[in-house]
């Protein structure tokens, strides 16, 4: 059995990939290890299996007995290990849901539904580095990657509704004390039924701008508004995020003409699930129809939700899809700018789809791939 090690399991990303683990039996398929990075010896963790204690994760010797290693601990601990690894002859796969490899040249991001060709194609080439995709690009792709792969598609504007997830577990719970902070204020002011709602609206904004507002986390306060920045700023204007839209999309796809995409990338005060609206520029004038059979035959997670109010509220919501593995994907419509113009708006689970669920396949691809070989 193909020997794995797993680094990073115990933080946000890595805790929803071993429950998944879990869930699908695929601990049974190879001989785990676990890693730690501060508690070398102890106990590790119940996964059904008898597994040794936790071993030292900066242990290159180690790391280096490993047929593979999964790893969910950030770029920093990548760039400090990988490279020696590397360098020490280790020829293992290296399997990580942080963005440091991602636009490696000899790196792969994984998406299987979506680019399992290339895929294929890498391992069979000798590659050994598979990278999880940023969350929005990837979530993009489960709900439209088929347009893409088609030739179907001109260029996309991407404007997102990003959940407090994709910046981190302190950051969920930022939002969190956020929310407590001004129900707790402004609770006498709401629950007499004679405020008027201008004087609450007005004590909210007071609140939330105040210096005791518990803003660490966050660049400006999330709860009750809005921060349209995510990651650093590029040359180009973009912030990182919005860049990772085309240069990954095209990476993962591995366009010949890169497709472009551009747009807006914004934090919103939903916790876990990232929501993007969408408009493509399609080719040519493809029914509506025709578009939604092409998307829904092309996985079994994406989900088209009628473009009802109804359906809207009940299917297509942050909180509706939440710890789902659904990729929902409704509000499709031709924009009135022309018939070529498609509307959507998708909605995915940051930590599922978006990261742990595309490390987890992959891990499974490798293991099957190097069974029969
Ligand atoms: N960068 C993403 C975000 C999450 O900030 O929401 C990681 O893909």
């Amino acid at each position: 059995m193909l020997k794995t090690g797993f680094i990073g399991w115990r933080g946000m990303v890595g805790s929803v990939l071993m429950d998944r683990m879990k869930e699908e039996n695929d601990f049974y398929e190879f001989e785990p290890l676990f890693f730690t990075t501060s508690q070398t010896g102890k106990k590790a963790p119940d996964i059904g299996i008898d597994t040794p204690v936790l071993q030292d994760a900066f242990d290159i010797f180690k790391l280096s007995r490993m047929d593979i290693i999964v790893t969910c601990q950030g770029s920093s601990y990548t760039e400090k290990v990988l490279p020696d690894l590397r360098k020490k002859g280790w020829n293992g796969f290296w399997i990580d849901a942080a963005s440091k490899m991602r636009m490696d040249k000899e790196s792969i991001i994984v998406l299987d539904p979506v680019n399992r060709e290339v895929i294929d194609k890498a391992i069979s080439c000798g590659i050994k580095n598979f990278i999880g995709g940023n969350c929005t690009v990837s979530l993009m792709l489960m709900a439209v990657g088929t347009l893409l792969k088609k030739g179907l598609v001109d260029w996309i504007t991407s404007i997102t509704y990003q959940s407090a997830s994709g910046a981190g577990a302190k950051n969920m719970r930022e939002l969190l004390s956020q929310m407590n902070y001004v129900g707790e204020k402004l609770k006498e002011l709401v629950d007499d039924p004679q405020t008027p709602i201008l004087a609450i609206d007005k004590k909210v904004t007071e609140t939330i701008l105040s210096p005791a507002f518990p803003v660490k986390n966050f660049p400006a306060p999330l709860a009750g508004s809005a921060i349209p920045f995510i990651d650093k700023l590029m040359d180009s204007g973009q912030t990182k995020e919005e860049w990772k839209g085309c240069a990954e999309t095209n990476k993962i796809l591995q366009t010949k003409n890169p497709i472009p995409i551009d747009g807006i990338c914004v934090r919103i005060g939903a916790m876990r699930c990232h929501s993007q609206a969408l408009t493509i520029k399609l080719n040519e004038n493809l029914a509506l129809d025709e578009i939604c059979k092409m998307i829904e035959e092309s996985n079994e997670w994406v989900k088209i939700i009628p473009n009802t109010p109804e359906d809207t509220a009940k299917y297509l919501t942050p909180a509706a899809v939440a710890g789902k593995l659904d990729i929902a994907l409704g509000r499709i419509r031709k924009l009135n700018i022309g018939p070529k113009y498609l509307s959507a708006f998708t909605v995915g689970d940051q930590l599922l789809w978006g990261a742990a669920e595309p490390i987890r396949r992959i891990l499974k691809i490798i293991v099957s791939n190097e069974s029969i070989s």
